[in-house]
């Protein structure tokens, strides 16, 4: 059916190019682009011989002069973004230029400045529409599947929905004392930013850490979990009629916060840059790099991921309480692709999210997020595509 140049070749692209390969209908053609060739190199290695043609190429995703050279060269029908969210501007820019349909999995972040907001990548909503492109935004699991997920429950289940708790518990064991399972750099700015959740139409801000629960999650049991600010916050607060409060929580164990905590005292979580031996450096950047690679926890991760919404609203001038979730095997995962579920959980969506694109299925120019879009074709994706979901309506629920 088409091409997808994909910008990344990290843990999570690494699992969307597996899966791209295994949809070959719909992906006959990949370009892997990214700051380091050898790794798209590896990757095309590993994969090539099956029914989709890889290619691969050297860019900087920081230069819009590249992105474009390369789009025009490579003429895809969507650029898949799985670098880092620092990137996000240039490569939508690059899209437009090139009059290219755009798919991301997490919001643009400055570099200098730990705080995600859509407001940057919103800014371009007029200039897509104009241009007769779509982006989407937020194609992985949270964001991604938490924003389909909610659409789903207000199309199908409910007549209102009024409060959403977003769990996110990855109860794998990599054996590490401390390693993060995506990019250690995005991930700590994540977590030791201050918490927030959003409630009757503004921000609640929360000491990082600040708000513990503990709950019992299907499939994998009792877990701690944390406040922490999400993404998918923002978006779903404005696109979800009848809401009045959304929180997001994320397991941690007691090994990494303990860690967690002693590097932020150290100042190794900072992002001020220093002067080491007449050189600046930014010590989270050097962390990232004394840290195991995210892409190595694959084969020694075990254990399940359960990620998912509770809803509750009213149907019927009822009120009504509803769990869509999903539970992943990080060795399962390993077998299939050769990573561990937390790249698994956002390579599929991210890959379904390009596919919705490439096919025609969404077809909204202008900037959207994900759940803003009809979710039933995505739902049933993610059932074909390894990340089958689940539903209870008699859940536990959060306090
Ligand atoms: N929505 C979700 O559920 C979710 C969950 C997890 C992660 N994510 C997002 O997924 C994205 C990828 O995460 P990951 O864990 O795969 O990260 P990763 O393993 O660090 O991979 C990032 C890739 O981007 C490349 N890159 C970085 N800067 C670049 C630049 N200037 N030009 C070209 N390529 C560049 C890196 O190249 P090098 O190898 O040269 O460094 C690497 O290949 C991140 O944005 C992360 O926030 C989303």
């Amino acid at each position: 059916m088409g091409k997808v140049l994909i910008i990344g070749a990290g843990g999570v692209a690494s699992v969307a190019i597996h899966k791209c390969c295994q949809n070959a209908e719909v992906f006959e053609e990949i370009c892997i682009a990214s700051r380091t060739k050898s790794k798209c190199d590896a990757l095309k290695e590993k994969l090539e011989g099956g029914k989709t043609k890889i290619t691969t190429a050297q860019v900087d995703a920081n230069s819009v002069e590249e992105l474009v050279a390369l789009i025009q060269k490579e003429k895809p029908d969507v650029v898949l973004n799985l670098a880092l969210p620092y990137q996000d501007l240039t490569i939508m820019d690059a899209c437009l230029e090139t009059k290219t349909n755009y798919v991301d999995t997490a919001n643009y972040e400055p570099l200098d400045t730990a705080k995600f907001e859509y407001k940057w990548q919103w800014a371009y909503r007029e200039k897509f529409e104009k241009a007769g492109i779509t982006a989407l935004l937020g194609s992985g699991f949270d964001p991604g599947v938490t924003g389909v997920f909610s659409a789903y429950a207000l199309k199908h289940e409910f007549d209102e929905i009024n409060y959403i708790d977003i769990l996110d518990c990855n109860a794998g064991d990599h054996g590490y004392p401390f390693a993060t399972n995506f990019n250690p750099e995005i991930n700590i700015r994540e977590v030791s930013a201050k918490g927030s959740y959003w409630e009757d139409g503004k921000w609640v801000e929360t000491e990082p850490m600040e708000i513990k629960r503990v709950y019992d999650f299907p499939e994998v049991g009792k877990k701690d979990m944390y406040l922490l600010h999400h993404e998918e916050l923002e978006s779903l607060g404005i696109n979800i009629p009848g809401i009045k409060r959304i929180r997001f929580f994320m397991t941690f164990g007691e090994s990494y916060l303990t860690h967690l905590k002693c590097l932020e005292n150290v100042g190794m979580t900072s992002i001020e840059p220093i002067e080491f031996e007449g050189k600046q450096i930014v010590p989270l950047q050097f962390l990232k790099a004394v840290l195991p690679d995210p892409a190595s926890l694959g084969p020694r991760t075990v254990g399940k991921t359960n990620i998912g919404c509770i809803f509750q609203g009213k149907k019927d001038g009822k009120d009504k309480t509803y769990y869509l979730y999903n539970v992943c095997d990080h060795q399962e995962c390993y077998k299939e692709v050769g990573s561990q579920a937390v790249s698994y959980t956002t390579g599929v969506p991210a890959m379904i999210g390009a596919m919705m694109l490439m096919n025609g299925t969404w077809n909204k120019p202008g900037v959207y997020n994900i759940e803003e879009f009809d979710p039933d074709p995505f739902m049933e994706a993610l059932n074909k595509f390894g990340l089958p979901w689940k539903e209870s309506y008699t859940p536990d629920l959060v306090d």
